[in-house]
């Protein structure tokens, strides 16, 4: 409920909620010097706008009620800015705590104050600020033996707070007197570890004991350490690890531990581990109460000082790996004798938790794949065991207590089936449990809509994605775990309508200039060593489209300063490369139908149209910056190669570039001369029905065919494809029991110049997910980071309702709409400091209606009439600006 303001006794109409800072809730580690923050308004009065604001930030949350903001206080600013405001107060140290609040005036004068209680703590921000040295195992070192480290210490009774930091590579996990330390897994992410690592900074307050206490920290290869597949070449270093904890007590003094060689090592249970491989765990090994005080550790080792793996230690800003979904098996079957089959019902990327009991030192194994043979066995083909040379598989060594529950811990695994082996007794259902792992993304988005075919797409593209979302976005989660450029470039609008990814894309943004640094030019796959040559123009792009497409969503112009010069020197690399602005390397729109056979034919096209695209955005990138010298100098270079483009590629008497994806990208991007757009588009239609619904495009054609067949007035058609169920067609693939989107159109079937491989959860060819909330929603935003919000649904006659939502920076929006009786109702509800230009379809009207007379126009159902102002007729659309409110046109 709104709470009393400070307005005379008159009762509030907006409350101030969501208060992040660097897109955070109360972050803990942020290391910026000066972070920006955000707040939305929400009210149900319409038309609510900030007219100014406030904020203050205190050292204590008591100095913050008792008004007294030490750290700074912006004074009142009139301003409807309510993200991204830096702050600008006292310079702040490693470690320290702001608390914050904001205040708020409408547009009436009215002012309200958060009341949610709002902070931000700094982590280390210097690399000085580490005292303790990175340690390991040194030459004792065992691949893929997992160390234990372990260090007591003593802490007073009177402990104020208590933070640990801690970065473990490959993988860690931290352990204080025998409990895990938060709920992490796989952490940290992957990197370019000798650019950067990242660190994770924990409370550990409630946890410490007075007097004795341990740390106890176990070391996984990750991909610091990633020696069994790609051979040997991605090794950065042996399992290393640094800490540091600080403690301060109630009489001000501190106390601070961290890790050097005073720590004790030694081998643990996981006698093997392999991100891509899997893991083996020997109870024999364990050692009870080896992270509790007391422990005795008589046989472990002193540890050593590692050397540091190079990068600078950063703080992980992006949510990590979790523990995200518990699912059970839907079925078990025993195709041979001692053979059990899990059938979890949906692939996913995870790991499955046993529940065994049986005799000590009885094996279990366990082996994961995507599909099954035709006698009911695992069919390992999509974890292309001729590339990788691995089965996804994990042992346990049982201990023989009673019940034993056990899960791996440093592997992942793409699956939907798991073959078992050795199990003591008959497993069933209940004593199996998939555990589905990724960033711990908050959704944002829903969309449902009258065909359960698209809607049970949308899921299918959804699994894929966070199957995906695993530190870095892969392309698959068996066979190669790789963040491959491209794949990533035509996912990220998709993954920001539905999840709050915002802080992982940053991260990803930062993997691709790392890795260049490295490698010195743009590489295909970023992070890490398996780098897979220079980056094609497809791929590259993502370098501009990435940014962008944060920019878009959320404002953040920070980032588009940030990489300015990158983004410059990569269209300049083009150029380099190009000859009279045609870019001739390249790979293809990837995995069109039959494989290959696509592959290569239109590699300039591609290029040279991604050449375009680079030109584009950098023009528009450089104007958002005021470059206006700059700006220019890119809108005539992408002048330049648009002449040269279709010049060469265009066929003026088939109005055609050749293939859909070619023609579905030329209109996207904007290469088409404005006078034959249409007729591209209705080649583009005649083509597609000429091959009676059947798509010829690869994962970037995809991500645009659709907005190129909805932009141009071909919906309906746009919909029966996504209905074919013959091959090529997403319907095949669910008819042939895809839970998650197939690399290949054919699934993991063997095609001519491929032994059996194709990856069964690969997100590339999902992007277009986005344009189930970009035009059959219609929500899109009409100024960087929605503050100007555009509805504009796509209302076929294909469906009879669609609806959802995007939880934006500024607030939830809804579009809703529905065909009944010739009727079409569309509810939209827009956040407060925010507005709208809502498009009402207003279908089959066949001439102009004149704007005196209204008897056109929708019908509209508000409290608020004062609120919309009708402005023009756009095609079959009558447009509305509208505020903030709740608004139902009928039409
Ligand atoms: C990956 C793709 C990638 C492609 C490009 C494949 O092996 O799985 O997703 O984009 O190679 O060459």
């Amino acid at each position: 409920m709104p709470q009393q303001g400070l307005n005379g006794g008159r009762k509030a109409t907006f409350i101030l909620q969501n208060l992040r800072c660097e897109y955070l809730k109360n972050p803990l580690g942020i290391d910026y010097r000066n972070p920006r923050l955000s707040w939305n308004l929400q009210s149900d009065e319409p038309g609510k706008r900030q007219s100014a604001y406030r904020i203050m930030v205190s050292s204590s949350y008591q100095a913050l009620q008792a008004q007294h903001y030490e750290l700074w206080d912006s004074g009142k600013v009139p301003s409807d800015q309510s993200v991204h405001l830096q702050y600008e107060g006292k310079e702040l140290a490693s470690g320290q705590r702001c608390y914050w609040k904001v205040q708020v005036w409408d547009e009436l004068g009215c002012m309200e104050e958060s009341t949610d209680s709002a902070w931000w703590e700094t982590g280390l921000l210097e690399v000085s600020d580490w005292q303790g040295d990175w340690i390991g195992t040194g030459e004792r070192h065992l691949p893929g033996w997992s160390p234990l480290f372990r260090k007591e210490f003593s802490a007073q009774s009177a402990i104020i707070t208590a933070r640990a930091y801690v970065c473990g590579l490959g993988y860690y996990e931290l352990y204080l007197n025998g409990h895990k330390v938060g709920d992490h897994v796989l952490d940290p992410s992957q990197t370019d570890y000798e650019e950067r690592v990242m660190y994770v900074t924990y409370d550990v307050t409630e946890m410490l004991l007075p007097g004795n206490n341990a740390v106890g920290i176990m070391l996984g290869d990750g991909w610091y350490h990633q020696h069994r597949v790609w051979y040997g070449w991605m090794i950065y270093g042996i399992p290393s690890l640094i800490f540091q904890m600080e403690l301060e007590y109630t009489d001000g003094s501190r106390a601070r531990i961290v890790s050097d060689e005073s720590w004790m090592t030694t081998f643990g249970p996981v006698t093997l581990n392999s991100v891509y491989a899997g893991e083996v765990y020997d109870t024999r090994l364990e050692k009870p109460g080896w992270s509790e005080p007391k422990y005795i550790a008589s046989d472990w080792l002193q540890a050593e000082k590692a050397p540091a793996p190079g990068g600078k230690l950063v703080s992980q800003h992006m949510p990590a790996v979790k523990r995200m979904e518990f699912i059970q098996p839907i079925g078990i079957s025993q195709p041979k004798d001692g053979v059990y089959v899990v059938d979890m019902g949906r692939n996913l990327s995870g790991w499955i938790r046993l529940q065994m009991e049986g005799l000590a030192g009885c094996e279990v194994t366990l082996r994961y794949a995507e599909t099954v043979d035709q006698l009911g066995m695992i069919d390992t083909n999509s974890g292309a065991i001729d590339v990788i040379y691995s089965i996804q598989t994990d042992r346990y060594i049982l201990k023989g207590k009673r019940v034993e529950i056990w899960e791996p811990r440093f592997t992942y695994h793409g699956f939907r089936f798991v073959e078992i082996t050795g199990f003591p007794g008959i497993p069933t259902v209940e004593t199996l449990e998939g555990i589905v792992l990724y960033n711990a993304v908050k959704e944002t988005g829903a969309f449902e809509c009258s065909n359960e075919m698209i809607n049970r797409l949308h899921r299918m593209i959804k699994n894929t994605i966070t199957s995906n979302l695993q530190g870095v976005i892969t392309d698959c989660p068996v066979r190669e775990k790789c963040g491959w450029l491209g794949d990533a470039m035509v996912i990220a609008e998709a993954t920001m309508y539905n999840w709050d990814s915002v802080t992982f894309w940053k991260k990803f943004i930062e993997d691709i200039k790392t890795t260049r640094k490295v490698q010195g030019q743009w590489m295909n796959i970023a992070p890490g060593k398996r780098t897979c040559g220079e980056a094609a123009p497809a791929w590259g792009l993502a370098q501009l489209e990435i940014p962008w497409i944060l920019y878009q969503f959320c404002g953040d112009k920070e980032l588009l300063k940030e990489h300015y010069d990158a983004m410059k020197q990569w269209v300049d690399h083009l150029l380099g490369k190009s000859e009279n602005y045609i870019v001739s390397f390249g790979t293809d729109d990837w995995c069109p139908p039959d494989g290959f056979e696509m592959k290569g034919k239109t590699v300039p096209q591609i290029s040279t149209a991604c050449f375009y695209l680079s030109a584009m955005r950098m023009a528009e990138i450089a104007s958002v910056l005021s470059r206006h010298e700059d700006a220019q100098a890119f809108e005539k270079l992408a002048l330049a190669i648009k002449g040269t483009f279709n010049a060469k590629f265009y066929s003026e008497i088939n109005s055609t570039y050749g293939t859909q994806a070619l023609d579905s990208i030329a209109l996207t991007f904007g290469l088409v001369p404005s006078c034959s757009e249409q007729a591209v588009a209705d080649a583009l239609a005649v083509d597609i029905r000429q091959r009676e619904l059947h798509l010829t495009t690869g994962h970037l054609g995809l991500k645009h065919v659709f907005n190129a067949l909805c932009d141009y007035g071909y919906a309906e058609l746009a919909i029966d494809v996504l209905e074919q169920t013959t091959y090529p067609s997403f319907g095949h693939q669910m008819l042939n029991g895809a839970t998650t989107l197939w690399e290949y159109w054919e699934g993991d079937a063997d095609l001519p110049g491929m032994s059996k491989m194709g990856s069964l959860s690969h997100p590339f060819k999902g992007g277009f997910d986005a344009w189930m909330y970009s035009h059959i929603l219609g929500i899109r935003s009409g100024s960087p980071g929605f503050q100007k919000i555009i509805i504009q649904p796509t209302c076929t006659g294909a469906l009879t309702f669609a609806r959802g939502f995007y939880r934006s920076i500024h607030g939830v929006i809804v579009s809703d709409w529905s065909i009944r009786d010739g009727l079409l109702t569309l509810h939209v509800e827009i956040p407060a400091n925010t507005t709208a230009l809502v498009f009402v379809p207003v279908p089959k009207r066949t001439e102009q209606p004149s704007t005196e007379t209204k008897s056109d126009l929708p019908r509209l159902v508000t409290k608020h009439p004062a609120n919309v102002e009708f402005v023009r007729w756009e095609k079959e659309y009558a447009v509305y600006h509208v505020s903030s409110g709740i608004y139902d046109f009928i039409a």
